[in-house]
């Protein structure tokens, strides 16, 4: 009997002393002490013993019972010792700070655009972004046989053509906006239109979703001096002290004469260097607004004349001075380790 009792207390400490939960000390509690827990399965062997055994035997039994008890107790402290240190918080400590998010890049480039054209009394628009071929092509004196309508070139809707309209697009530019406008309001107009474009392109300057500005002016006597002075104002304001623009003959067929509008080269500032060659980058399309337009804007071309341009968002962005950025794909990949940069 001795001998089991001191096996029992043996592997009960052992036990105990091993166990990382409370939930486990609670089992080996009842294990050991419950009702019909070890030690008292063996008091209840006690009444066959002879008079002289059943007082050692209880006193053991007794003992074996407190230390049992001690040496839970001793545990249960030491585990919830444990969890008051991990739990522990040091309320004087500074806090984490909630990340904050910020504008996207695009957001911000659109923003700083409309504010310079703003400032010189262009208003913002937006028209349809899926829009009829009428307004994207036609009425921009582009024909059906055109290469930009194309199915390689456009993205068309599949959807049923209206008699007058033609097909539905998603919008390639945002020159759609100058017949749209010149329905909305009679001269004098002073629209800025920035939009999401979308064309089937993909490479380091070219995305399928992009967006463009298209500014247009409309009203008596304007001619090329007035876009250049607006080219010239958008570089300096929105590029910095030092850049300026030049007109360079090129085709659109909704402009007459047209021009590419390109911009001095940020390094050498039009003096011609390794990274711009000729001192120049262009910038985008301009020209005075075409009469076929005017007139299909219901603008009388004997007595209106105007200028409008289309420049890319992304491509002018990536211009500027210092931002450093060959690739315009990135904008459009949700990277926070790009996005965060700006
Ligand atoms: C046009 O879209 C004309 N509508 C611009 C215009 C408006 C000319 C008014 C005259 C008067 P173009 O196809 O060149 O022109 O595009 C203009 C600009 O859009 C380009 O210089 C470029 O900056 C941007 N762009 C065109 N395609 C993409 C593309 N896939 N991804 C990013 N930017 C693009």
């Amino acid at each position: 009997m001795t001998e089991k009792i001191i096996n029992l207390k043996n592997e009960a400490i052992g036990n105990i002393l091993e166990a990382k939960e409370e939930k486990e000390l609670e089992r080996l509690r009842i294990l050991y002490l419950g009702r019909s827990g070890k030690v008292n399965q063996l008091t209840k062997e006690l009444p066959n013993l002879s008079n002289e055994e059943k007082k050692e035997t209880g006193r053991l039994l007794n003992e074996t019972k407190k230390t049992i008890e001690e040496v839970l107790r001793q545990a249960q402290d030491k585990l919830t010792k444990g969890k008051e240190e991990k739990e522990w918080i040091d309320v004087t400590a500074p806090g984490i700070p909630p990340k904050i998010g910020h504008l996207h890049l695009l957001t911000q480039a659109i923003r700083e655009i409309s504010e310079v054209f703003e400032k010189i009394g262009f208003v913002r628009v937006r028209y349809p972004e899926v829009e009829w071929e009428w307004y994207a092509f036609e009425g921009l004196n582009m024909p059906a046989t055109h290469p930009a309508r194309d199915d390689f070139e456009s993205f068309f809707i599949d959807a049923k053509p209206d008699p007058k309209l033609g097909k539905m697009c998603l919008t390639p530019h945002t020159s759609n906006g100058q017949l749209r406008e010149m329905e909305r309001v009679k001269p004098p107009i002073r629209m800025i239109n920035i939009a999401r474009c979308h064309r089937p392109n993909w490479d380091i300057i070219h995305t399928p979703t992009f967006h463009q500005f298209e500014g247009l002016i409309v009203d008596k006597g304007i001619n090329i001096t007035h876009l250049k002075g607006v080219t010239d104002y958008f570089a300096l304001n929105f590029f910095g002290p030092g850049r300026k623009t030049r007109l360079r003959p090129f085709h659109f067929q909704f402009t007459e004469p047209s021009f590419e509008v390109d911009i001095n080269c940020p390094l050498c500032l039009g003096k011609g260097c390794r990274t711009c060659k000729s001192g120049w980058v262009e910038l985008g399309g301009a020209g005075m607004v075409h009469p076929i337009v005017l007139k299909n804007g219901g603008v009388d071309p004997e007595e209106y004349s105007g200028f409008a341009f289309g420049w890319g968002v992304e491509r002018t962005y990536i211009m500027k001075s210092g931002l450093n950025l060959g690739d315009i794909r990135p904008l459009y990949e949700s990277d926070l380790r790009f996005i965060n940069q700006f």
